[in-house]
């Protein structure tokens, strides 16, 4: 299991990213990954495939068979890449597609808060990175604008009382010039939003440095961490205090902020109603 850094804060990721040269650089080594994130939990188990099925599936498996907190499952491209609710994850060249494998001493009852951190730290790496500051649409979608940037699909095995293992995939569209007609009116890439390339491995150096700043502090100090994370998150989104939203296509209302357990209340014509599973949408 990896022991927790002391004594780096917030800004030690941004130093890490630091590593690579200016140059754009956008293919994914896992040499040049591992000395980057060298004195970090992702450093060691860095797994790289040029087409896999789903990068969660892969971690699933892994996980089940030992595979050590903080390996890394990495494709350039999915088969079958998988998102919340059962549907499909697009997934063609150009994007980041990634999961770790966690083993949270979370109750399985708290696990929502591992999404919202990694929501925070993907929107975190990419504002550092990139220059634009991602909007989180609740629980964890990635938006730009009323886009989504990428999305988070995080699965567990768990019993009543611990979880055995987390995997925590992310789906970030980075160098995309172009989404299939189905998702091209409610998908973006930071590439059509900038008119920029961006460096892939930058990102994903970036991105799983601010991960383990979310996700060590929450092991240490879980009661006192849940609380700053859901506050954070609250404060990062828009999405999360009034603002008029559809819930399910089952009913509206007008959201008013997370619960103890990051489930998001939303205020109904017929009363208070707490949205534990499901998307949310504009009105
Ligand atoms: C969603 O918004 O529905 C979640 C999308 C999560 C997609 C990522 S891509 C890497 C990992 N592997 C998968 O099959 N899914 C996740």
């Amino acid at each position: 299991m990896h022991k927790p850094r002391h004594g780096f804060g917030r800004a030690f990721y941004f130093f890490g990213a630091l590593r690579f040269s200016p140059v754009f650089e956008d293919n994914i080594s896992s040499d040049a990954l591992r000395k980057a994130l060298r004195g970090t939990m992702f450093a060691e188990n860095i797994h790289l495939f040029d087409e896999v099925g789903s990068t969660n599936s892969t971690g699933l498996e892994a996980a089940q068979a030992g595979a050590s907190e903080g390996s890394v499952f990495i494709a350039e491209r999915q088969t079958e890449g998988r998102g919340r609710g059962g549907n499909s994850w697009h997934s063609d060249r150009g994007a980041i597609y990634m999961s770790v494998v966690l083993r949270p001493t979370l109750p399985a009852n708290d696990i929502l808060v591992l999404s919202l951190a990694t929501g925070l730290a993907v929107s975190l790496a990419v504002e550092h990175v990139c220059g634009v500051a991602p909007d989180l649409r609740w629980p964890n979608d990635i938006m730009l604008g009323e886009k989504k940037l990428g999305g988070i699909l995080c699965e567990m095995n768990a019993d009543a009382s611990r979880v055995r293992h987390a995997v925590v995939g992310i789906g970030l569209n980075v160098n995309q010039g172009e989404f299939p007609p189905e998702i091209r009116e409610s998908a973006t890439s930071v590439f059509l939003e900038t008119g920029k390339q961006w460096p892939r491995p930058q990102l994903i150096v970036t991105l799983l440095q601010a991960l383990e700043a979310e996700y060590s502090p929450l092991q240490r100090s879980p009661a006192e961490v849940i609380k700053t994370c859901i506050a954070r998150f609250e404060k990062r989104s828009s999405y999360a205090r009034g603002k008029r939203v559809k819930v399910a296509d089952e009913y509206e209302g007008v959201t008013n902020g997370l619960d103890e357990r990051g489930f998001l209340r939303v205020q109904t014509a017929t009363g208070p109603r707490l949205v534990i599973s499901g998307g949310v949408r504009p009105v």
